[in-house]
């Protein structure tokens, strides 16, 4: 028996810049994704008026949002995370005032979701920032960016209280060590010191905004959100299993930051090692104390390290520059399918801050055909989200608390990494391909009836 907790979410999670687009409209600000067209590795262009980009209008959720909300209620969703895009609120991040316009959107965007008892999940910074912090003040390089930031926050917080009571700070917020540009808004050559001084002051604002949360909205809830990035070692070899925990601390570090309210440790001496001296105040220090209610994650793939630096940049492959586990199966991106280690990395979590999880992203890229019938079977789509809510459930034999489930991109959106529509999550197909062309017209794949009956039977009929 799978069957889930009664107060378990169900849903899917999307974010403004890859669904969104209307990126100039209704005073809409440039952001640094409107300046990363193409994707979070493409680095920044210099936009003129004729560019045209694929998230310039991605799949033009700020218009057809009634429509898909519908199509996720159809699904049987509880909850929909999507984030709210800064510079729409503040288009230059700097202002006193914000532009109502942009609130007005998202109070319509939540009253759709409340239509249908779709509970929202809010990022208040999903791989975005007013571009003009960037080029301003050095991005998050600059503490003044943290009272901006609190100042946006406390804006959503006080227009959306009645509305929004699941928050989430920043998205994958340990990503910055790998795109600083997209995290902190610091180009790819900038120093270690300076990223980790742009993420620290990343963590004083997310301890910021949740006192403030607790202050405006006494009964919301109010989470981190990490990369869950685990790595296995390669080998037995005792050598491989401290290489796995360094890299694992890499991540956990920020959880450790966020959950327990100071720096570990064995941070401390990592920047000691490497002569990185960052400025943390007593008055940071100070807010640091203030810690997230609950944990969310994206869990994706794993990934195996060893300390033999050899063997290490013979094998190493994607993103997260792993080495590929030689015990399974790869998406057609390269990220290896690993259901089980969901279940790892919850138990991990649990045991080690005792808090509320929430996954709150998790699924398959992959390129759907399109028969000459007009359907799309994603069978791959269904095993994979099968097996991986399989692991959750375990995990919740296991003792752990999870709260929800929001698959990634339950409607095709843009890809973040390399701006594809072709790398699609979704259950829900959207015609537009990698060049923009196609009249975005949504179609149910098979998985969205399938995602349908397993809500419906609250994970009853998910097969082991
Ligand atoms: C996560 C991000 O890293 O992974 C999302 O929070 C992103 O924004 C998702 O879309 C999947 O990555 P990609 O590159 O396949 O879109």
């Amino acid at each position: 028996m799978t069957k889930f907790p009664k107060t378990f979410l169900w849903g899917g999670a999307i974010a403004a810049n890859q669904a969104e687009g209307a990126y100039l409209t209704a005073g809409k600000g440039l952001s640094t994704s409107d300046v990363q067209p193409n994707g979070i590795f493409g680095g920044v262009v210099k936009r003129t008026n004729n560019d045209q980009y694929i998230k310039d209008i991605a799949i033009d959720f700020y218009h057809r949002y009634p429509e898909d909300i519908a199509l996720f209620a159809e699904m049987g969703f509880t909850c929909l995370r999507t984030s709210i895009a800064w510079s729409r609120i503040f288009p230059r991040g700097d202002e006193q005032e914000a532009n109502e316009e942009g609130l007005a959107f998202y109070d319509k965007l939540f009253a759709e979701m409340a239509k249908y008892h779709i509970q929202p999940v809010v990022t208040l910074s999903h791989y975005e920032m007013p571009y003009h912090l960037v080029t301003e003040y050095g991005g998050w390089g600059s503490r003044q960016v943290i009272t901006f930031f609190e100042r946006y926050a406390r804006t959503v917080f006080q227009r959306y209280k009645d509305k929004v009571k699941l928050w989430l700070t920043f998205n994958e917020i340990n990503m910055s060590l790998h795109a600083p540009m997209t995290g902190v808004g610091l180009a790819e050559t900038s120093s270690k010191t300076a990223v980790y001084q742009a993420i620290h002051h990343q963590l004083v604002a997310s301890a910021r905004v949740t006192k403030a949360c607790h202050e405006i909205i006494p009964d919301a809830k109010i989470g981190n959100m990490l990369l869950g990035g685990l790595v296995y070692p390669l080998t037995c070899k005792p050598n491989d299993i401290w290489e796995a925990m360094t890299e694992n601390r890499t991540w956990l570090f920020f959880g450790d930051v966020q959950c327990r309210g100071a720096y570990p440790g064995y941070m401390l001496r990592y920047f000691k090692d490497n002569q990185i001296h960052l400025n943390i105040t007593e008055e940071d220090k100070q807010d640091l104390k203030q810690t997230i209610d609950f944990i969310s994650l994206s869990y994706y793939m794993t990934g195996c390290i060893t300390a033999d630096k050899e063997e290490y940049n013979k094998k190493r492959g994607n993103i997260l520059s792993m080495i590929p586990n030689p015990h399974l199966e790869s998406s057609q991106w390269g990220w290896q399918i690993d259901p089980q280690g969901l279940r790892t990395i919850l138990n991990l979590l649990w045991d080690r801050y005792q808090k509320p999880l929430f996954i709150v992203e998790n699924g398959l890229g992959a390129i759907d055909q399109v028969t000459p019938e007009g359907d799309i079977i994603d069978d791959y789509r269904i095993q994979y989200i099968n097996d991986h809510l399989v692991q959750v459930h375990e995990a919740i034999q296991d003792g752990v608390d999870v709260m929800g489930y929001t698959s990634w991109g339950p409607i095709d959106i843009v890809s973040a990494s390399n701006a594809q529509m072709s790398k699609r999550y979704g259950f829900i197909y959207v015609d537009r391909d990698d060049q923009g062309n196609g009249t975005l017209e949504r179609k149910r794949k098979k998985s969205f009836y399938w995602y349908q009956k397993i809500i419906k039977s609250k994970g009853e009929l998910l097969i082991r």
